[in-house]
């Protein structure tokens, strides 16, 4: 599509804020003077990431006045919030490969992986610290839905008839709170009147819900060499991700046997597991998790109707497109 004037002055500004927030970034994962931190703390940064976070925070102040203080601050801690998470997460996952490079976890072991996660997410306290006040409050929240989403994944539904309910809890808490978080930081930051802030806050819940959504789906779909994680990785470890889940659900007459094999408690490995994910990749439950993301994405779309008109609007709508194509 043609952009408009508006639009490439967005891009432009968009493209030389995250510079700084590279370079901000790499600063804070480099300090440090203990031996190992120096090498774990930037090993999944300089490695890679779409840096999603920071531009979503970018663009939420993009709704307030960019020029005060502390916007590139708080990009940062989205990015570091965001990467604390995923050392845990590939301990928990027992993950060997992000971003296209051996996990944290397969280089210095679970220990250190969950040590360094929990530096980063320090430092992320630290650099809030120094901004609006409303920073801390919202960090803190974003955190601790994080783990509560992580927990419940790990924990599963209390009855089997509520695995939906539950995936949308789990999701929502897991990645919806800190995409929700990285809107509503930039906006807080550069002041954004408190209306803004709001329909951020819904728009976020909708696409974090989509983006996990896309993410459930990628690990069927694609390749180490386009995601830089391993593929199939959910049914090997059991992680319920939402095409598993409508597979189970007994709607589908060709899944009997993927069932059989989703139906095992401890995940799927070896053989097993590359006849679940090509009996996977064929089901119906792939488009209707598509479907779902789809919904989701609309739910976004609408929800930016309160924000004033205008090219950062125009942005986050055009994010709804980015998921919905997403290969990596
Ligand atoms: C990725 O999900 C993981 C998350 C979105 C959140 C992980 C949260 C924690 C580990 C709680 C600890 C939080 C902090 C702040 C230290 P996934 O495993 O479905 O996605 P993947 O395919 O990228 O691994
Ligand atoms: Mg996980
Ligand atoms: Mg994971």
């Amino acid at each position: 599509a043609r952009l408009t004037v508006r639009e490439k002055a967005l891009e432009r500004r968009m493209l030389r804020n995250l510079g700084l927030v590279e370079d901000r970034l790499l600063a804070c994962v480099r300090e440090p003077s203990v031996p190992v931190l120096a090498d774990v703390a930037g090993h999944l940064v300089t490695a890679g990431g779409k840096r999603f976070r920071p531009l979503l925070t970018l663009l939420g102040a993009e709704f307030g006045d960019l020029g005060r203080p502390g916007v590139i601050d708080a990009a940062v801690v989205s990015e570091l919030v965001h990467t604390a998470s995923l050392h845990h997460d590939d301990v928990m996952d027992e993950a060997r490969v992000r971003h296209g490079v051996a996990s944290v976890n397969a280089c210095w072991g679970n220990t250190v992986a969950v040590r360094s996660g929990n530096w980063l997410l320090a430092k992320a306290a630290q650099l809030s610290a120094g901004l609006t006040p409303e920073a801390i409050p919202l960090q803190a929240e974003a955190s601790e839905r994080l783990v509560r989403g992580q927990v419940l994944e790990f924990t599963g539904p209390a009855r089997p008839e509520d695995r939906l309910a539950h995936y949308f809890g789990v999701v929502s808490d897991k990645s919806a709170s800190l995409i929700s978080f990285a809107l509503r930081l930039g906006a807080v930051q550069a002041g954004a009147p408190h209306g803004v802030g709001k329909a951020l806050e819904q728009y976020g819940e909708h696409l974090g819900v989509a983006f996990q959504i896309s993410d459930d789906l990628l690990d069927i779909t694609s390749s180490v060499g386009e995601s830089g994680k391993e593929q199939g990785k959910d049914l090997e470890v059991g992680v319920s991700g939402l095409p598993m889940l409508l597979a189970l659900e007994d709607v589908y007459p060709g899944d009997e046997e993927l069932r059989g094999l989703l139906g095992r408690p401890g995940g799927v490995q070896g053989e097993d597991r590359d006849r679940a994910l090509a009996l996977l990749q064929r089901s119906p439950a792939v488009d209707r998790a598509r479907a779902l993301m789809t919904e989701r994405l609309a739910r976004a779309r609408a929800s930016l109707a309160p924000l004033p008109p205008g090219a950062p609007r125009r942005a986050l709508g055009a994010l709804c497109d980015f998921v919905a194509s997403r290969t990596h």
